[in-house]
Protein backbone atom coordinates (compact mmCIF):
# COMPACT_ATOMS: atom_id res chain seq x y z
CA UNK A 1 0.00 0.00 0.00
CA UNK A 2 1.38 3.48 -0.86
CA UNK A 3 3.50 4.95 2.43
CA UNK A 4 2.74 8.35 1.32
CA UNK A 5 1.62 10.67 4.10
CA UNK A 6 -2.21 11.59 3.96
CA UNK A 7 -3.46 14.64 4.31
CA UNK A 8 -7.07 15.51 3.49
CA UNK A 9 -7.03 17.64 0.58
CA UNK A 10 -9.67 20.20 -0.10
CA UNK A 11 -12.58 19.13 -2.20
CA UNK A 12 -10.71 20.97 -5.31
CA UNK A 13 -13.34 20.59 -8.20
CA UNK A 14 -14.69 23.56 -7.05
CA UNK A 15 -12.66 26.06 -5.44
CA UNK A 16 -9.40 25.73 -7.80
CA UNK A 17 -8.76 25.87 -11.66
CA UNK A 18 -5.37 24.39 -11.02
CA UNK A 19 -4.78 20.99 -12.89
CA UNK A 20 -2.57 17.82 -11.37
CA UNK A 21 0.88 18.23 -11.07
CA UNK A 22 2.63 14.62 -9.63
CA UNK A 23 3.56 12.91 -12.43
CA UNK A 24 1.22 9.89 -12.44
CA UNK A 25 0.51 6.59 -15.47
CA UNK A 26 -2.77 6.48 -16.14
CA UNK A 27 -3.79 3.01 -16.90
CA UNK A 28 -6.92 1.82 -18.40
CA UNK A 29 -8.09 -1.67 -17.86
CA UNK A 30 -10.90 -1.82 -21.08
CA UNK A 31 -9.15 0.33 -22.94
CA UNK A 32 -10.55 -1.07 -26.08
CA UNK A 33 -13.87 -0.54 -24.96
CA UNK A 34 -17.11 2.10 -25.20
CA UNK A 35 -16.64 3.70 -21.97
CA UNK A 36 -12.82 4.27 -22.64
CA UNK A 37 -13.51 5.77 -26.44
CA UNK A 38 -16.75 8.03 -25.30
CA UNK A 39 -15.69 9.06 -22.51
CA UNK A 40 -12.61 8.57 -21.08
CA UNK A 41 -10.02 9.26 -24.00
CA UNK A 42 -11.63 12.36 -24.58
CA UNK A 43 -11.76 13.54 -21.04
CA UNK A 44 -8.12 13.28 -20.61
CA UNK A 45 -7.39 15.28 -24.13
CA UNK A 46 -9.82 17.78 -22.78
CA UNK A 47 -7.55 18.14 -20.08
CA UNK A 48 -4.53 17.96 -21.72
CA UNK A 49 -5.90 20.98 -23.75
CA UNK A 50 -6.36 22.84 -20.56
CA UNK A 51 -2.58 22.12 -19.78
CA UNK A 52 -4.25 20.29 -16.43
CA UNK A 53 -2.72 16.68 -16.93
CA UNK A 54 0.62 16.66 -14.61
CA UNK A 55 4.01 17.81 -16.11
CA UNK A 56 4.73 13.93 -16.73
CA UNK A 57 1.74 11.20 -17.67
CA UNK A 58 1.35 8.29 -19.58
CA UNK A 59 -1.60 6.62 -20.00
CA UNK A 60 -1.31 3.04 -21.02
CA UNK A 61 -4.46 1.07 -22.33
CA UNK A 62 -4.85 -2.38 -21.49
CA UNK A 63 -7.80 -4.80 -22.57
CA UNK A 64 -8.25 -8.34 -25.12
CA UNK A 65 -8.26 -6.45 -28.51
CA UNK A 66 -4.99 -7.43 -29.68
CA UNK A 67 -3.38 -3.83 -30.62
CA UNK A 68 -0.15 -2.49 -31.28
CA UNK A 69 0.92 0.97 -29.12
CA UNK A 70 0.04 2.50 -33.01
CA UNK A 71 -3.41 1.09 -32.97
CA UNK A 72 -4.23 2.65 -29.88
CA UNK A 73 -3.52 5.74 -30.81
CA UNK A 74 -5.23 5.57 -33.88
CA UNK A 75 -7.87 4.40 -32.13
CA UNK A 76 -8.35 7.00 -29.54
CA UNK A 77 -7.65 9.77 -32.64
CA UNK A 78 -10.86 8.63 -33.67
CA UNK A 79 -12.81 8.31 -30.85
CA UNK A 80 -11.26 12.33 -29.63
CA UNK A 81 -12.53 13.04 -33.12
CA UNK A 82 -16.15 12.05 -32.76
CA UNK A 83 -16.40 12.49 -28.72
CA UNK A 84 -14.09 15.37 -27.59
CA UNK A 85 -16.27 18.50 -26.64
CA UNK A 86 -13.63 20.72 -28.25
CA UNK A 87 -11.91 19.90 -31.38
CA UNK A 88 -8.45 18.55 -31.84
CA UNK A 89 -5.92 21.18 -31.76
CA UNK A 90 -2.56 19.41 -33.32
CA UNK A 91 0.14 19.91 -31.37
CA UNK A 92 -2.06 19.30 -28.79
CA UNK A 93 -2.70 15.63 -29.80
CA UNK A 94 1.04 15.16 -30.66
CA UNK A 95 2.31 15.30 -28.04
CA UNK A 96 -0.88 13.70 -25.85
CA UNK A 97 -0.65 10.45 -28.38
CA UNK A 98 3.14 10.44 -27.95
CA UNK A 99 1.93 9.52 -24.11
CA UNK A 100 -0.22 6.50 -24.98
CA UNK A 101 1.07 2.80 -25.21
CA UNK A 102 -1.12 -0.28 -25.15
CA UNK A 103 -0.86 -3.62 -23.69
CA UNK A 104 -3.20 -6.50 -25.05
CA UNK A 105 -3.60 -8.92 -22.43
CA UNK A 106 -5.89 -11.27 -20.49
CA UNK A 107 -7.44 -9.24 -17.50
CA UNK A 108 -6.91 -12.82 -14.89
CA UNK A 109 -3.67 -13.44 -16.54
CA UNK A 110 -0.13 -13.14 -14.77
CA UNK A 111 1.90 -13.11 -17.47
CA UNK A 112 -0.26 -10.17 -19.04
CA UNK A 113 0.30 -8.16 -16.10
CA UNK A 114 4.15 -9.23 -15.55
CA UNK A 115 3.76 -7.39 -19.34
CA UNK A 116 1.69 -4.26 -18.16
CA UNK A 117 4.18 -3.85 -15.09
CA UNK A 118 7.24 -4.12 -17.81
CA UNK A 119 5.88 -1.20 -19.82
CA UNK A 120 5.18 0.54 -16.81
CA UNK A 121 8.84 0.62 -15.58
CA UNK A 122 9.41 1.67 -19.05
CA UNK A 123 6.93 4.66 -18.85
CA UNK A 124 8.53 5.87 -15.52
CA UNK A 125 12.02 5.58 -17.22
CA UNK A 126 10.74 7.88 -19.99
CA UNK A 127 8.15 9.97 -19.15
CA UNK A 128 8.97 10.55 -15.42
CA UNK A 129 5.94 9.55 -14.31
CA UNK A 130 7.51 8.34 -10.96
CA UNK A 131 6.01 5.09 -10.19
CA UNK A 132 2.99 6.46 -9.31
CA UNK A 133 -0.12 4.88 -10.55
CA UNK A 134 -4.02 5.31 -10.85
CA UNK A 135 -5.81 2.53 -12.51
CA UNK A 136 -9.18 2.51 -13.77
CA UNK A 137 -11.54 -0.32 -14.50
CA UNK A 138 -13.67 0.53 -17.02
CA UNK A 139 -14.64 -2.74 -16.94
CA UNK A 140 -17.92 -5.01 -16.31
CA UNK A 141 -18.30 -6.45 -13.04
CA UNK A 142 -17.21 -9.43 -13.61
CA UNK A 143 -14.35 -8.74 -15.06
CA UNK A 144 -13.14 -6.37 -12.00
CA UNK A 145 -12.69 -8.62 -9.32
CA UNK A 146 -9.37 -10.66 -11.62
CA UNK A 147 -7.99 -7.17 -12.33
CA UNK A 148 -7.73 -6.61 -8.56
CA UNK A 149 -6.54 -10.08 -7.61
CA UNK A 150 -3.34 -9.16 -10.27
CA UNK A 151 -2.87 -5.85 -8.76
CA UNK A 152 -2.47 -7.08 -5.50
CA UNK A 153 -0.33 -10.10 -6.28
CA UNK A 154 1.90 -8.87 -9.16
CA UNK A 155 2.84 -5.99 -6.92
CA UNK A 156 1.74 -2.73 -8.96
CA UNK A 157 1.12 -1.42 -6.13
CA UNK A 158 4.29 -1.11 -4.71
CA UNK A 159 5.59 0.11 -1.16
CA UNK A 160 7.76 3.48 -1.04
CA UNK A 161 6.96 6.92 -1.80
CA UNK A 162 4.97 6.22 -4.98
CA UNK A 163 0.89 6.18 -4.74
CA UNK A 164 -1.64 3.67 -6.48
CA UNK A 165 -5.46 4.72 -6.81
CA UNK A 166 -7.84 2.64 -8.69
CA UNK A 167 -10.90 3.78 -9.78
CA UNK A 168 -13.77 1.49 -10.03
CA UNK A 169 -17.24 2.03 -12.43
CA UNK A 170 -20.66 1.35 -11.25
CA UNK A 171 -22.17 -1.15 -11.37
CA UNK A 172 -20.33 -1.43 -7.71
CA UNK A 173 -21.85 -4.70 -7.06
CA UNK A 174 -25.58 -5.91 -7.59
CA UNK A 175 -26.55 -5.66 -4.18
CA UNK A 176 -25.25 -5.44 -0.52
CA UNK A 177 -23.35 -9.10 -0.53
CA UNK A 178 -21.64 -8.95 -3.83
CA UNK A 179 -20.59 -4.85 -2.34
CA UNK A 180 -18.97 -5.96 0.47
CA UNK A 181 -17.04 -8.85 -1.18
CA UNK A 182 -15.53 -6.36 -3.88
CA UNK A 183 -14.66 -3.85 -1.04
CA UNK A 184 -13.09 -6.64 0.48
CA UNK A 185 -10.92 -7.50 -2.11
CA UNK A 186 -9.93 -3.99 -2.59
CA UNK A 187 -8.89 -3.70 0.60
CA UNK A 188 -6.66 -6.53 0.76
CA UNK A 189 -5.01 -4.40 -2.27
CA UNK A 190 -5.68 -1.05 -1.69
CA UNK A 191 -6.23 1.35 1.42
CA UNK A 192 -10.17 2.76 1.51
CA UNK A 193 -8.19 6.32 0.83
CA UNK A 194 -6.73 5.04 -2.67
CA UNK A 195 -10.44 3.60 -3.94
CA UNK A 196 -12.49 6.12 -6.32
CA UNK A 197 -15.71 4.53 -6.33
CA UNK A 198 -17.48 6.82 -9.63
CA UNK A 199 -20.46 7.76 -10.17
CA UNK A 200 -20.61 10.44 -12.75
CA UNK A 201 -23.62 12.25 -11.44
CA UNK A 202 -21.12 13.60 -8.72
CA UNK A 203 -19.17 15.49 -11.39
CA UNK A 204 -21.79 17.25 -12.39
CA UNK A 205 -21.76 21.01 -12.13
CA UNK A 206 -25.00 21.38 -11.12
CA UNK A 207 -24.97 18.17 -8.79
CA UNK A 208 -22.09 19.69 -6.96
CA UNK A 209 -23.65 23.31 -7.19
CA UNK A 210 -26.18 21.75 -4.16
CA UNK A 211 -23.69 21.81 -1.78
CA UNK A 212 -22.37 25.51 -2.60
CA UNK A 213 -26.39 26.14 -3.04
CA UNK A 214 -26.80 24.98 0.76
CA UNK A 215 -24.35 25.94 2.29
CA UNK A 216 -21.94 28.95 0.78
CA UNK A 217 -25.82 30.95 1.17
CA UNK A 218 -26.94 31.61 4.21
CA UNK A 219 -30.48 32.54 3.92
CA UNK A 220 -31.75 28.89 2.90
CA UNK A 221 -30.27 26.96 5.71
CA UNK A 222 -32.41 28.03 8.42
CA UNK A 223 -35.61 26.76 6.29
CA UNK A 224 -34.24 23.74 5.23
CA UNK A 225 -36.29 21.29 7.40
CA UNK A 226 -39.26 19.76 8.63
CA UNK A 227 -40.94 23.00 9.98
CA UNK A 228 -40.60 24.64 6.40
CA UNK A 229 -40.27 21.86 3.73
CA UNK A 230 -43.69 19.84 2.98
CA UNK A 231 -41.83 17.52 0.75
CA UNK A 232 -39.22 16.63 -1.62
CA UNK A 233 -39.58 15.46 -5.19
CA UNK A 234 -36.74 14.29 -7.07
CA UNK A 235 -36.93 12.98 -10.64
CA UNK A 236 -34.68 10.96 -12.86
CA UNK A 237 -36.89 11.24 -16.23
CA UNK A 238 -35.18 9.60 -19.27
CA UNK A 239 -37.23 9.71 -22.66
CA UNK A 240 -34.37 7.26 -24.05
CA UNK A 241 -34.70 3.40 -23.85
CA UNK A 242 -32.25 0.81 -23.41
CA UNK A 243 -30.79 0.88 -26.34
CA UNK A 244 -28.02 -2.02 -27.20
CA UNK A 245 -27.60 -2.55 -23.40
CA UNK A 246 -30.57 -5.11 -23.12
CA UNK A 247 -28.70 -7.87 -21.41
CA UNK A 248 -27.25 -5.86 -18.97
CA UNK A 249 -30.11 -3.79 -17.82
CA UNK A 250 -32.63 -7.17 -17.15
CA UNK A 251 -30.46 -8.17 -14.78
CA UNK A 252 -30.29 -4.51 -13.36
CA UNK A 253 -33.50 -2.50 -13.81
CA UNK A 254 -34.09 1.49 -12.90
CA UNK A 255 -34.02 0.52 -8.96
CA UNK A 256 -30.44 -0.98 -9.43
CA UNK A 257 -29.65 1.25 -12.29
CA UNK A 258 -30.36 4.76 -11.01
CA UNK A 259 -32.10 4.78 -7.83
CA UNK A 260 -28.98 2.83 -5.76
CA UNK A 261 -26.52 5.39 -7.07
CA UNK A 262 -27.18 8.57 -9.06
CA UNK A 263 -30.70 9.05 -6.82
CA UNK A 264 -29.15 8.42 -3.67
CA UNK A 265 -26.60 10.42 -4.11
CA UNK A 266 -28.99 13.08 -4.57
CA UNK A 267 -30.89 12.69 -1.93
CA UNK A 268 -27.92 12.82 0.45
CA UNK A 269 -26.98 16.14 -1.12
CA UNK A 270 -30.13 17.60 -0.47
CA UNK A 271 -31.02 15.97 3.24
CA UNK A 272 -27.48 15.95 5.17
CA UNK A 273 -26.42 18.23 7.73
CA UNK A 274 -23.50 20.73 7.37
CA UNK A 275 -20.19 19.15 6.88
CA UNK A 276 -17.26 20.36 9.12
CA UNK A 277 -14.95 21.33 6.38
CA UNK A 278 -15.37 20.61 2.74
CA UNK A 279 -12.94 17.55 1.75
CA UNK A 280 -13.91 13.90 1.27
CA UNK A 281 -13.93 12.68 4.51
CA UNK A 282 -16.45 15.43 6.12
CA UNK A 283 -18.81 15.49 3.02
CA UNK A 284 -18.80 11.56 2.58
CA UNK A 285 -19.32 11.65 6.69
CA UNK A 286 -22.27 13.38 6.62
CA UNK A 287 -23.69 12.00 3.31
CA UNK A 288 -23.61 8.19 4.78
CA UNK A 289 -25.00 9.39 7.78
CA UNK A 290 -28.33 10.20 5.87
CA UNK A 291 -28.56 6.74 3.88
CA UNK A 292 -28.47 5.48 7.57
CA UNK A 293 -31.39 7.73 8.35
CA UNK A 294 -33.55 6.10 5.64
CA UNK A 295 -36.21 4.28 7.22
CA UNK A 296 -36.45 0.37 5.69
CA UNK A 297 -39.76 -0.13 4.28
CA UNK A 298 -41.35 -3.37 5.34
CA UNK A 299 -42.90 -5.74 2.91
CA UNK A 300 -46.70 -4.64 3.80
CA UNK A 301 -45.64 -1.02 3.10
CA UNK A 302 -43.87 -1.29 -0.22
CA UNK A 303 -47.37 -1.60 -1.98
CA UNK A 304 -48.19 2.09 -0.62
CA UNK A 305 -44.64 3.58 -1.05
CA UNK A 306 -42.89 2.05 -3.95
CA UNK A 307 -44.97 1.82 -7.98
CA UNK A 308 -43.14 -0.31 -10.81
CA UNK A 309 -43.42 0.21 -14.17
CA UNK A 310 -41.88 -1.24 -17.47
CA UNK A 311 -43.17 0.42 -20.98
CA UNK A 312 -44.93 -1.06 -23.95
CA UNK A 313 -44.85 0.58 -27.17
CA UNK A 314 -46.18 4.14 -28.06
CA UNK A 315 -44.54 6.82 -28.65
CA UNK A 316 -41.75 9.93 -27.66
CA UNK A 317 -40.75 12.30 -29.07
CA UNK A 318 -43.61 11.71 -32.27
CA UNK A 319 -41.35 8.58 -32.83
CA UNK A 320 -42.37 4.89 -32.28
CA UNK A 321 -41.01 3.14 -29.75
CA UNK A 322 -40.87 -0.39 -28.99
CA UNK A 323 -42.50 -2.15 -25.92
CA UNK A 324 -39.46 -2.73 -23.55
CA UNK A 325 -40.13 -6.56 -23.89
CA UNK A 326 -39.36 -6.25 -27.52
CA UNK A 327 -35.81 -4.89 -27.51
CA UNK A 328 -32.83 -6.56 -28.24
CA UNK A 329 -31.76 -9.33 -25.46
CA UNK A 330 -34.98 -8.92 -23.07
CA UNK A 331 -37.01 -11.92 -22.55
CA UNK A 332 -40.49 -11.68 -23.70
CA UNK A 333 -41.96 -11.88 -20.32
CA UNK A 334 -39.44 -10.03 -18.63
CA UNK A 335 -40.50 -8.29 -15.04
CA UNK A 336 -37.48 -6.21 -15.15
CA UNK A 337 -38.72 -2.36 -14.07
CA UNK A 338 -38.17 0.29 -16.38
CA UNK A 339 -39.74 2.89 -13.79
CA UNK A 340 -39.60 2.89 -10.05
CA UNK A 341 -41.36 5.37 -7.90
CA UNK A 342 -40.43 5.72 -4.25
CA UNK A 343 -41.77 7.45 -1.27
CA UNK A 344 -38.91 7.61 1.64
CA UNK A 345 -38.49 9.19 4.87
CA UNK A 346 -35.32 10.48 6.53
CA UNK A 347 -35.82 10.02 9.93
CA UNK A 348 -33.90 12.11 11.80
CA UNK A 349 -34.48 15.60 13.46
CA UNK A 350 -34.69 17.82 10.23
CA UNK A 351 -36.60 15.72 8.05
CA UNK A 352 -39.33 13.45 10.45
CA UNK A 353 -42.53 13.12 8.55
CA UNK A 354 -41.09 14.93 5.51
CA UNK A 355 -41.83 13.02 2.46
CA UNK A 356 -39.66 12.26 -0.08
CA UNK A 357 -40.95 11.52 -3.71
CA UNK A 358 -38.36 9.95 -5.86
CA UNK A 359 -38.89 8.69 -9.63
CA UNK A 360 -37.02 7.81 -12.42
CA UNK A 361 -38.10 5.66 -15.91
CA UNK A 362 -36.88 5.10 -19.24
CA UNK A 363 -39.19 6.45 -22.33
CA UNK A 364 -40.68 8.84 -20.20
CA UNK A 365 -41.99 12.04 -22.70
CA UNK A 366 -38.69 14.11 -21.96
CA UNK A 367 -35.06 13.72 -20.44
CA UNK A 368 -35.48 16.05 -17.50
CA UNK A 369 -33.46 15.43 -13.66
CA UNK A 370 -34.65 17.85 -10.88
CA UNK A 371 -34.86 18.34 -7.03
CA UNK A 372 -38.17 20.19 -5.99
CA UNK A 373 -38.27 21.39 -2.56
CA UNK A 374 -42.19 22.53 -2.12
CA UNK A 375 -42.34 24.42 0.59
CA UNK A 376 -45.94 24.41 3.20
CA UNK A 377 -48.43 27.08 2.74
CA UNK A 378 -48.61 30.60 3.99
CA UNK A 379 -50.01 29.47 7.97
CA UNK A 380 -52.86 32.14 7.69
CA UNK A 381 -54.42 32.63 4.67
CA UNK A 382 -54.86 36.13 5.06
CA UNK A 383 -55.98 36.29 1.49
CA UNK A 384 -58.59 33.76 1.56
CA UNK A 385 -61.91 35.71 1.43
CA UNK A 386 -60.69 37.10 -1.83
CA UNK A 387 -59.12 34.65 -3.93
CA UNK A 388 -59.15 30.85 -4.59
CA UNK A 389 -56.32 30.61 -1.89
CA UNK A 390 -55.88 26.30 -2.97
CA UNK A 391 -55.91 27.49 -6.49
CA UNK A 392 -51.96 29.04 -5.82
CA UNK A 393 -49.49 26.62 -5.87
CA UNK A 394 -47.14 26.41 -2.74
CA UNK A 395 -43.32 28.22 -3.45
CA UNK A 396 -41.19 25.31 -4.74
CA UNK A 397 -37.53 26.01 -5.12
CA UNK A 398 -36.53 23.85 -8.41
CA UNK A 399 -32.62 22.39 -8.96
CA UNK A 400 -32.43 21.90 -12.43
CA UNK A 401 -29.70 19.49 -12.91
CA UNK A 402 -30.01 18.84 -16.48
CA UNK A 403 -31.01 20.52 -18.76
CA UNK A 404 -31.39 23.74 -18.90
CA UNK A 405 -29.35 23.72 -16.04
CA UNK A 406 -30.10 26.08 -13.54
CA UNK A 407 -32.99 26.96 -10.02
CA UNK A 408 -35.95 28.56 -9.53
CA UNK A 409 -38.06 29.96 -6.99
CA UNK A 410 -42.02 29.61 -6.83
CA UNK A 411 -43.67 32.41 -5.66
CA UNK A 412 -46.78 34.37 -5.40
CA UNK A 413 -47.17 38.13 -6.96
CA UNK A 414 -50.18 40.72 -7.16
CA UNK A 415 -51.13 40.94 -10.45
CA UNK A 416 -50.94 45.07 -11.31
CA UNK A 417 -54.13 47.32 -10.66
CA UNK A 418 -57.46 46.10 -8.93
CA UNK A 419 -59.34 44.25 -7.80
CA UNK A 420 -56.81 42.33 -6.16
CA UNK A 421 -55.55 39.42 -7.69
CA UNK A 422 -52.73 36.98 -7.11
CA UNK A 423 -50.46 35.13 -10.06
CA UNK A 424 -47.58 32.65 -9.15
CA UNK A 425 -44.26 33.98 -10.46
CA UNK A 426 -40.65 32.44 -11.10
CA UNK A 427 -37.55 33.53 -10.36
CA UNK A 428 -35.09 32.00 -12.20
CA UNK A 429 -31.15 31.88 -12.64
CA UNK A 430 -29.97 29.81 -15.67
CA UNK A 431 -26.66 28.29 -15.77
CA UNK A 432 -26.21 28.87 -19.44
CA UNK A 433 -27.09 32.63 -19.27
CA UNK A 434 -24.74 33.28 -16.24
CA UNK A 435 -22.10 31.10 -17.36
CA UNK A 436 -21.60 30.94 -21.32
CA UNK A 437 -19.46 28.01 -22.20
CA UNK A 438 -18.92 24.63 -22.03
CA UNK A 439 -17.81 23.26 -18.82
CA UNK A 440 -16.19 20.65 -18.00
CA UNK A 441 -17.90 17.15 -18.76
CA UNK A 442 -18.34 14.84 -15.71
CA UNK A 443 -15.54 12.49 -16.53
CA UNK A 444 -12.72 15.79 -17.08
CA UNK A 445 -13.91 17.13 -13.19
CA UNK A 446 -14.05 13.39 -11.70
CA UNK A 447 -10.25 12.70 -13.72
CA UNK A 448 -8.61 15.66 -12.55
CA UNK A 449 -9.83 14.86 -9.00
CA UNK A 450 -8.50 11.34 -9.17
CA UNK A 451 -5.61 12.66 -9.90
CA UNK A 452 -5.06 15.09 -7.90
CA UNK A 453 -6.37 12.73 -4.93
CA UNK A 454 -9.42 14.48 -3.76
CA UNK A 455 -11.69 11.89 -3.48
CA UNK A 456 -14.92 13.95 -2.27
CA UNK A 457 -17.01 13.41 -5.63
CA UNK A 458 -16.14 9.62 -5.02
CA UNK A 459 -18.18 7.25 -3.23
CA UNK A 460 -16.74 5.57 -0.06
CA UNK A 461 -17.13 1.96 1.19
CA UNK A 462 -19.72 2.56 3.70
CA UNK A 463 -21.90 4.73 1.28
CA UNK A 464 -22.04 2.47 -1.25
CA UNK A 465 -23.32 -0.33 1.61
CA UNK A 466 -25.62 1.93 3.08
CA UNK A 467 -27.13 2.50 -1.25
CA UNK A 468 -27.31 -0.74 -1.38
CA UNK A 469 -29.19 -2.16 2.23
CA UNK A 470 -31.52 0.40 1.36
CA UNK A 471 -32.38 -1.07 -2.12
CA UNK A 472 -31.63 -4.58 -1.22
CA UNK A 473 -34.64 -4.13 1.36
CA UNK A 474 -36.99 -3.26 -1.35
CA UNK A 475 -36.02 -5.60 -4.19
CA UNK A 476 -36.12 -8.41 -0.74
CA UNK A 477 -40.17 -7.04 -0.52
CA UNK A 478 -40.95 -7.22 -4.26
CA UNK A 479 -39.90 -10.67 -4.43
CA UNK A 480 -42.89 -11.25 -1.86
CA UNK A 481 -45.07 -10.03 -3.83
CA UNK A 482 -47.13 -10.94 -6.88
CA UNK A 483 -45.71 -10.27 -10.19
CA UNK A 484 -46.72 -7.18 -11.49
CA UNK A 485 -48.27 -6.71 -14.39
CA UNK A 486 -46.11 -5.73 -17.75
CA UNK A 487 -46.33 -3.27 -19.02
CA UNK A 488 -48.27 -0.88 -17.23
CA UNK A 489 -47.00 2.63 -18.91
CA UNK A 490 -46.49 3.52 -22.50
CA UNK A 491 -43.54 4.99 -24.19
CA UNK A 492 -43.70 8.47 -23.95
CA UNK A 493 -46.12 8.42 -20.78
CA UNK A 494 -45.48 9.36 -17.54
CA UNK A 495 -44.88 6.24 -15.84
CA UNK A 496 -47.32 3.43 -14.14
CA UNK A 497 -51.20 4.90 -12.68
CA UNK A 498 -49.52 3.34 -9.40
CA UNK A 499 -47.63 5.80 -9.70
CA UNK A 500 -49.85 8.56 -9.69
CA UNK A 501 -51.61 7.24 -6.70
CA UNK A 502 -48.64 6.57 -3.95
CA UNK A 503 -48.43 10.52 -4.37
CA UNK A 504 -52.27 11.03 -4.60
CA UNK A 505 -52.83 9.02 -1.78
CA UNK A 506 -50.84 11.64 0.26
CA UNK A 507 -52.69 14.73 -1.22
CA UNK A 508 -50.03 15.71 -3.27
CA UNK A 509 -48.95 15.67 -7.17
CA UNK A 510 -45.73 14.84 -9.21
CA UNK A 511 -45.01 18.06 -10.49
CA UNK A 512 -45.70 18.73 -14.51
CA UNK A 513 -42.46 18.95 -16.00
C1 LIG B 1 -26.11 5.50 -16.21
C2 LIG B 1 -27.19 4.48 -16.38
O1 LIG B 1 -25.46 5.33 -14.98
O2 LIG B 1 -26.69 6.80 -16.24
C3 LIG B 1 -27.96 4.71 -17.67
O3 LIG B 1 -26.61 3.19 -16.40
C4 LIG B 1 -28.47 6.13 -17.72
O4 LIG B 1 -29.04 3.79 -17.78
C5 LIG B 1 -27.35 7.11 -17.46
O5 LIG B 1 -29.03 6.34 -19.01
C6 LIG B 1 -27.89 8.52 -17.32
O6 LIG B 1 -26.82 9.42 -17.26
P1 LIG B 1 -27.01 10.92 -17.73
O7 LIG B 1 -25.70 11.57 -17.44
O8 LIG B 1 -27.36 10.89 -19.18
O9 LIG B 1 -28.12 11.46 -16.91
Amino acid sequence: MSAQARTEPAAGAISAAEGAREPCAIVIFGASGDLASRMLLPALYNLALDGRLPPSFAVVGFARTDWSDDDFRAQALAAVQEFSRRPIDPAVWESFAGNLHYVPGEYHEPQSHQRLAGVLERVERDCGTAGNHLYYLALPPSAAPAVIEQLGSVGHNREGTAWSRVIVEKPFGEDLQSALRLNKLLHRVFDEDDVYRIDHYLGKETVQNILVFRFANGIFEPIWNRRYVDHVQITVAESIGIGRRGGYYEETGALRDIVQNHMMHLLSLVAMEPPIAFNGRSVRDEKVKVLHAVRHLRADELPLCTARGQYGRGRVNGEEAPAYREEPEVAPASTTETFVALKMFVDNWRWAGVPFYLRTGKRLPKRDTEIAIQFRRAPHLLFRDIVDITSLEPNVLTMRIQPDEGISLKFHTKVPGSPLRIRTADMDFMYGASFPGEAPTAYETLLLDALRGDATLFTRADEVEAAWSITDGIIGGWHTLPAPAFPNYLAGSWGPAEAEALIESDGRQWRKL
